[in-house]
């Protein structure tokens, strides 16, 4: 790993022998200059006496733990919203294995440092996490051999995920609560910032979600949405405290200069909204 190369580099060997590609001399003495200039910059910043160096992941030494909640972050959406700012990507199914394989070995990983700590509760995020139900067993498998599963466990969802396998899948793995990302109840809006299902496929995921028993069943609604008045909002507070969900979480829409946003005109229009 490059990082690892630059961090054991001594200043004595030759640069080909320790692993990297072949360089022509300009090359090398380009390199010799940025390790010099590097050195400089880490004495200034931390002073001569103290270590600096990057190292690989694996060489992370963490500090003593009896307890700790875990978050598990899974980037893939079938529908990339071009408000988000999160780190989310398109799902591919040729990806899935290889970041499923490292998220086993990232828990096995801090499991071998920490030691069979308690977990007072997991939180599944994303991204929209249930894109991998399937994978998420063996995740949450691995996770109870490493560690002492001693809380709820919550995963994010959209309503279009919100299926009777997904649920009785998530039931399985033991997940006692549930995050739906409704946004809106009104199709208008939904529209507007690019969600993909109607207000029909809202109501069946939260019947299928309370349905099931869950101990927690949270709405996420959006606001501030453009051109959206205060009693299209009213309208949605209503709809989600009658729909039989027990929490609600409630989002001001925020924009990020790196999401696709900022080419969205129709969003910036939540800036100069007339309405009271
Ligand atoms: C990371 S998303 C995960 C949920 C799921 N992927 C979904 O979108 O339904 C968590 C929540 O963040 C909120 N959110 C995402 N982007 C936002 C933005 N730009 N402004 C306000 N809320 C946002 C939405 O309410 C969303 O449900
Ligand atoms: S808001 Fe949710 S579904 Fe949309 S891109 Fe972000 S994480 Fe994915």
């Amino acid at each position: 790993m490059w990082v690892q190369v630059i961090s054991d580099w001594k200043g004595t060997q030759s640069l080909d022998t320790i692993g990297l590609p072949p360089q022509t001399w300009p090359a090398k003495a380009v390199t010799m200059v940025g390790h010099v200039i590097t050195r400089l910059i880490r004495r200034y910043l931390v002073g001569r006496q103290q270590e600096f160096a990057f190292r690989a992941a694996r060489e992370l030494r963490l500090p003593h733990l009896t307890e700790t909640d875990l978050y598990l972050h899974i980037p893939f959406c079938q529908n990339l919203c071009p408000y988000c700012p999160y780190n989310r990507i398109p799902y591919q199914e040729d990806l899935v294995g290889p970041y499923t394989d490292a998220m086993l070995a990232e828990i096995d990983m801090y499991g071998e440092q920490l030691g069979r700590v308690k977990l007072t509760s997991i939180y599944i995020g994303g991204g929209t996490p249930t894109t991998l139900i399937e994978e998420l067993g063996a995740i949450l498998g691995r996770v109870r051999e490493r560690f002492d599963v001693a809380g709820p466990i919550c995963i994010e969802t959209n309503p279009g995920d919100v299926t009777p396998l997904t649920v009785r899948k998530l039931q399985d793995y033991s997940v006692s609560m549930i995050s739906v990302g409704v946004q809106s109840f009104d199709e208008r809006y939904l529209r507007l910032i690019g969600r993909r299902y109607g207000a029909q496929d809202i109501t069946r995921a939260i019947e299928l979600a309370v349905g099931a028993g869950l101990d927690s069943v949270n709405l996420d609604l959006m606001f501030a949405l453009p051109g959206q008045p205060l009693r299209d909002l009213e309208a949605d507070l209503r709809k989600a405290i009658a729909s039989g969900a027990n929490q609600l979480t409630t989002y001001p829409l925020f924009t990020f200069p790196y999401t696709s946003v900022g080419a969205f005109l129709k969003l910036k229009k939540v800036m100069t909204c007339p309405h009271k």
